[in-house]
């Protein structure tokens, strides 16, 4: 009864997901505070205290028919205005609400996006490593993803493969800067490569090449001189998926939004393609609480205080005990060597000490395993022996004090 094409999809599964499956059953057995779950990305910092006054003051002040009525499949418009405003004032950029529409999180935005561009044979590429997920949205959408490799230690875009790897049938490029799961950033000189490259082959090609920002990391950076550039000033022909899944730590309520840019050939196209897309995957609009919730505090702050305290105590140890990663600027993973270039089997082995990580080869790299530190500080810290013991058994060597 299931289609050929869902029961490929389920073949490959989730290791992420199953990991944090593994990593219940083995807390009930032995104790959650014994397990060193590094699997999934569920942010550890609650939300705002802004996000639920706000939720509570909505539901007590607003009109619930209009509350949770139907709407424009875009959103409320007067939550998109709150998200032009602040992306005008943030970015120099001159946007509308005519240039957003709310999702149900990076994940519908992504969806809506490849199901109103993409045609039969077209071609989405993608960076490796990846957020594995994009297989299922591009091919979920009728596209095929073409996977082109950064650049070896440094995880930033290779533009020479890039450009080899663009063909007649590329219809759009994917970039996810902070990254999972390397955490680089990608710079404003990058970026700009990158337009440029893609401006000349879409005139090469005689058709326009998209590209997809995908940026739900984009406030979770660690040095204030990071830049975080807005794809929007760069690329007309341009897309941001956002989220507040991580920034705002929602990820069960479901929010985010695409901006598109206003230089965007067809803007009112598409507009409503992307609003067609919303309703025809089955979407319909993006949660009517929480995009009012948004509305009012989207000028909130995000807290990465945590999330930093994890990343330079872990790095720090995994270093200092003979791994080897490259320091992240964002996001919260750490995407580290494996000693066994078989990262599968690295991943067993540090189930033995009950460290549960990700291989690299999910993502479309072998020879790395990702690790998560959106965790307590405690369990970081309570990790150090396990880790340290995994290292002696591949014999690593210890870093000099
Ligand atoms: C790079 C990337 N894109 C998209 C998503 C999906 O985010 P959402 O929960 O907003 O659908 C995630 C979630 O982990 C992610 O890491």
């Amino acid at each position: 009864m299931i289609s050929k094409k869902m029961e490929e999809a389920i073949g490959r599964g989730s290791v992420i997901r199953s990991m944090f499956e593994e990593g219940c059953r083995l807390a009930e057995k032995i104790g959650p505070q014994n397990v060193y779950d590094f699997s999934l990305g569920n942010p550890s910092i609650p939300s705002p205290d802004e996000i639920r006054m706000a939720a509570i003051d909505i539901l007590q002040n607003e009109e619930p028919t209009k509350l949770h009525g139907y709407m424009n499949s875009a959103g409320f418009e007067e939550v998109r205005c709150a998200i032009a405003k602040h992306i005008n004032l943030r970015h120099n950029i001159n946007i509308t609400a005519k240039n957003i529409v709310m999702t149900v999180g990076a994940t519908c935005g992504l969806c809506i996006v490849f199901h109103s561009i993409l045609d039969p044979g077209d071609e989405v590429i993608t960076l490796a490593p990846f957020f594995s997920e994009y297989r299922n949205y591009v091919e979920g959408n009728g596209g095929k993803l073409v996977v082109v490799p950064t650049q070896d230690q440094t995880f930033q875009p290779d533009l020479k493969k890039l450009e080899k790897a663009i063909t007649p049938n590329t219809k759009a490029v994917i970039i996810n800067s902070p990254n999972n799961p390397t955490g680089v950033v990608y710079s404003p000189d990058t970026i700009q490569s990158i337009a440029l490259l893609l401006q000349k082959k879409s005139r090469e090609m005689g058709r326009a090449i998209v590209l997809v920002s995908d940026e739900p990391y984009r406030e979770i950076i660690y040095r204030e001189e990071t830049i975080v550039p807005y794809v929007l000033n760069y690329y007309e022909n341009s897309f941001i998926v956002y989220s507040f899944s991580k920034s705002f730590s929602l990820p069960g309520e479901r929010i985010g939004y695409v901006a598109f840019s206003n230089h965007i050939p067809n803007q009112e196209l598409v507009a409503q393609g992307l609003s067609m897309a919303i309703r025809s995957l089955g979407y319909v609009n993006a949660p009517a609480l929480f995009q009012k919730v948004i509305g009012k505090c989207i000028d909130v702050p995000v807290n990465v205080k945590e999330y930093k305290a994890n990343m330079e105590a872990l790095f720090s140890h995994l270093k200092k005990i003979g791994f080897s990663c490259v320091k992240p600027e964002g996001a919260f993973y750490l995407f580290v060597k494996s000693p066994n270039p078989n990262d599968n089997e690295f991943a067993e082995s540090a189930k033995k000490y009950n460290i549960l990580v990700v291989p690299g080869s999910f993502f479309g790299y072998p020879g790395y395993f990702r690790v998560t530190y959106c965790v307590s500080n405690d369990k970081i810290i309570n990790s150090f022996p396990q880790w340290t013991k995994l290292a002696e058994e591949y014999s690593l060597r210890t870093e000099q004090q």
